[in-house]
């Protein structure tokens, strides 16, 4: 707890009626990147909302780099750098004058704040964009320049609400190797995302949360091992017959079975006797394939399959 960044404790966030964030604990220790996972609407950027002193905390206690979060609170916000999940970049203004305009905030004089911009927008490969207008960016280099932004103020806990989402698979991976050089310099990351990839590749720990209660928490290692086990065979394209057969010649094996449409999922640790059983029975059609299970599984199972608005 020494080195903590941010430990929050029964934390409540309460809008009206409704209570979006229902009494967690966590902490995000120095240096590392921590994950909060949860479906749509599960509480993940009211959390962050309020360690970024942007909206008020109702219950329980949130500390950010040792002082407690309340809106408004300079002493955090100035240690902080955000990109948060919806971009709000000036449109009317260039490249360069939306990173140099928050340089302001962080009190860096202007020839600093111009120069610590043409830094981080060299960064972020977006040196060949600088005087353009922010509205002819393409959605990827929006997200390139909100994260430079971020940057302006050498940040010590920097919070990225799905840096990602809609970027490309070229984008995704170089936003991915700048968060890792980051964390080379030392910098704390509290990162959310849909991607369960993204997930399992940067964060140290992370926080699965939905209808704002904690559901896990752990390493991406240890989530996939204890919620589901390390194997998967997974069996597409069958008919609802097909599947009821498999799974009551399964009955006797201690697996985990997920039906989806028309796929069935198998998570257990006896997977070479599984196969041989169905094998032997006629029961596995060719379209099988095993593989490890993977985060999206862990996710998957613990937030189950209902959609959230
Ligand atoms: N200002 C607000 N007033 C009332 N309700 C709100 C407000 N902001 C968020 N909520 C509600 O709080 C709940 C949590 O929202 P939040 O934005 O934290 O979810 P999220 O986990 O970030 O979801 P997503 O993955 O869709 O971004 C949702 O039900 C949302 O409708
Ligand atoms: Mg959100």
């Amino acid at each position: 707890m020494a080195d903590a960044v941010v430990v929050a404790q029964g934390l409540r966030k309460r809008y009206g009626n409704f209570e979006a964030v229902k009494g967690i604990d966590f902490s995000i220790e120095l240096g590392e990147c921590f994950g909060l996972l949860g479906p749509n609407g599960a509480g993940k950027s009211t959390t962050i909302r309020m360690i970024c002193c942007l909206t008020e905390v109702t219950g329980g206690s949130l500390a950010v780099m040792g002082q407690q979060a309340f809106p408004g609170n300079l002493t955090i916000k100035r240690q902080l750098g955000v990109v948060s999940q919806d971009d709000n970049l000036d449109p009317s203004l260039t490249v360069r004058e939306n990173a140099e305009i928050h340089g302001r905030f962080y009190g860096l004089p202007f020839r600093e704040s111009r120069q610590r911009a043409d830094e981080l927008l060299e960064f972020m490969q977006l040196e060949s964009r600088v005087d353009s207008q922010v509205r002819s960016l393409s959605g990827g280099m929006r997200r390139r320049l909100v994260i430079a932004r971020a940057l302006m103020g050498r940040p010590r806990l920097l919070i990225l609400d799905e840096p990602t989402t809609g970027l490309d698979p070229q984008a995704r991976m170089m936003v991915w190797a700048k968060i890792r050089e980051l964390r080379t310099q030392g910098v704390t990351v509290l990162l959310t995302t849909h991607y369960m990839d993204e997930a399992e590749r940067l964060a140290d720990h992370l926080l699965v949360m939905d209808q704002g209660l904690i559901l896990e928490r752990g390493t991406p290692a240890e989530l996939i091992q204890r919620v589901v086990g390390e194997d998967c065979l997974e069996i597409r394209e069958l008919t609802d017959g097909a599947m009821d057969a498999i799974c009551a010649q399964l009955a006797d094996y201690s697996a985990y079975l997920e039906r989806q449409v028309d796929s069935l999922l198998i998570y257990g640790e006896e997977m070479e006797a599984i196969i041989e059983s169905l094998y032997g029975k006629g029961l596995l059609p060719r379209g099988y394939y095993r593989r490890r299970a993977s985060l999206e599984d862990v996710f998957l199972k613990l937030t189950g399959k209902e959609l959230r608005d």
